[in-house]
């Protein structure tokens, strides 16, 4: 099949090459010249990994090319695949201009019996308009069009993409479904065939669903604090409920990244939107932005106040194996730890240079080149993201005797047995 991928995100990328390691001939598209430059010369613009080696595989075998011309790749392509990103308004509602921008160029060039595919998370009832918007600008209306929401984790991408939970497609017609189930034979997944509303829905509740079992568990982990429980016991006890199952509840400072937080004030938003204004959408979104203050306020009593500390921030990414920094808790700890006078030494084994752009340079923040000298001279290292590197570290060597030292584990994966027997002052989360 000839396909195209409008969007060169990271799941526009990992679809890209994964179709085109089925033997389909894609067409990557961007309208991002530098970024198209990149994935040509075989450099993937972010980290992921395995990614690069399934692209270079890719492009060597002449299946996988990219290009900025949407005249050069959507003629031929019996399935356009739309992936640009979806961000919320400051209001939470979703912003779908650069979907529209999208099919606005696509439009003229859409082949006969050609399917658009929307896998850019967007809210039940976008597709019909999306319909309506291309007929007026299509020179034929025998075209195909279909929801196939992404399920893909940053920093496992690749191997979620080839190894799905279920592929969602959202449709209405026969042919649609039967082409599309075709695509994904070879990933021998369980196809579910809904109604574009119902896929769309899923998407969303499926990480609203998520958003809610973490903060649901913080705030599980807030109440073990007040009553000496330890809330990996507690997760122990719950886990075998086969009901609640032990996946995906660890407590830290709340959830991150590109998707959770914009996809809950989505749903929110779109929940005001059709009169259920009354939901917990709006309180989980609002419990989650509270949490890093609400944490840091106790850990400042704790290490008797921020003011002059050397601190150590180790982990600047949004979650381990990713340099993407979108709403990660060190933008928010590292801001609120400079405001109130402390000495900030950051590291990531990848993040560094994203964080460096994004946050104002100040001689109060500085950047390690490693793990040692980050931690070298601190008084308080907060290991912030579970980076395999971090959790691995021998934080005792850095132990320096006769003063008081703090670890603040925001993931619980420190041992805290060895880190208090070496004289730390160790803090967790809900422990
Ligand atoms: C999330 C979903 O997990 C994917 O299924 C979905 O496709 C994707 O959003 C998306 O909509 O594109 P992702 O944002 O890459 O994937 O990252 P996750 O691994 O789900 O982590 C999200 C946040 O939850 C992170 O801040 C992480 O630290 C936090 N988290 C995760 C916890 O606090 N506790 C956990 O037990 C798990």
């Amino acid at each position: 099949m000839n396909i195209c991928v409008i969007g060169t995100g990271f799941v526009g990328v990992v679809s890209a090459a994964v179709y085109a390691s089925f033997g389909h001939t894609v067409v990557g598209l961007d309208i991002d010249p530098n970024r198209i430059e990149k994935l040509k010369q075989g450099s993937v613009p972010f980290f992921e990994p395995g990614l690069t080696e399934l692209l270079l595989e890719q492009q060597k075998t002449g299946h996988l090319t990219f290009t900025t011309h949407y005249q050069e790749a959507v003629p031929s392509a019996e399935i356009i695949i739309v992936v640009v990103g979806t961000p919320s308004t400051a209001e939470g509602q979703v912003n779908l201009t650069y979907l529209y921008a999208a099919c606005e160029s696509l439009a003229p060039y859409l082949a006969e019996d050609s399917i658009v595919v929307i896998k850019s998370t967007v809210p039940p009832g976008t597709l019909p308009d999306v319909k309506k918007f291309l007929i007026e600008r299509t020179k034929h209306h025998k075209f195909g069009l279909a929801a196939l929401p992404e399920f893909l984790k940053e920093g496992t991408a690749v191997q979620d993409t080839l190894h799905p939970d279920r592929i969602i497609i959202g449709a209405t017609e026969p042919e649609v479904f039967a082409k599309l189930e075709k695509l994904h034979q070879p990933l021998h997944a369980q196809i579910i065939k809904l109604s574009p509303a119902s896929a769309q829905m899923a998407k969303y509740a499926s990480n609203a669903y998520l958003a809610t079992r973490i903060t649901f568990i913080n705030q599980i982990a807030d109440l073990c604090e007040k009553n000496g429980a330890d809330i990996l016991e507690v997760i122990q006890g719950m886990s075998l409920d086969q009901r609640i199952g032990a996946q995906y509840w660890y407590p830290g400072l709340g959830y991150g990244g590109s998707c959770f937080p914009k996809d809950v004030k989505e749903l929110a938003a779109y929940s005001r939107s059709v009169g259920l204004a009354d939901n917990l959408l709006n309180d989980l979104d609002y419990l989650n932005e509270v949490r890093i203050p609400r944490l840091f306020n106790t850990y400042k009593k704790l290490v008797g106040g921020w003011t002059g500390k050397k601190v150590a921030v180790l982990g600047l990414s949004f979650k381990p194996n990713t340099d993407d920094i979108r709403d990660a808790p060190s933008i928010k700890v590292i801001q609120l730890l400079l405001n109130e006078g402390a000495e900030v030494i950051g590291y990531d084994p990848k993040a560094t240079e994203n964080i460096k752009l994004f946050l104002a340079q100040t001689e109060h923040l500085t950047y390690a080149a490693s793990l040692d000298q980050a931690v070298k001279d601190a008084d308080v290292i907060i290991a912030l993201i579970e980076w395999p590197e971090i959790i691995k570290y021998d934080f005792t060597q850095h132990r320096r005797k006769d003063v008081p030292q703090w670890i603040i584990d925001t993931r619980n994966q420190l041992n805290r047995q060895i880190l208090t027997a070496a004289g730390y002052r160790y803090i967790g989360v809900g422990r």
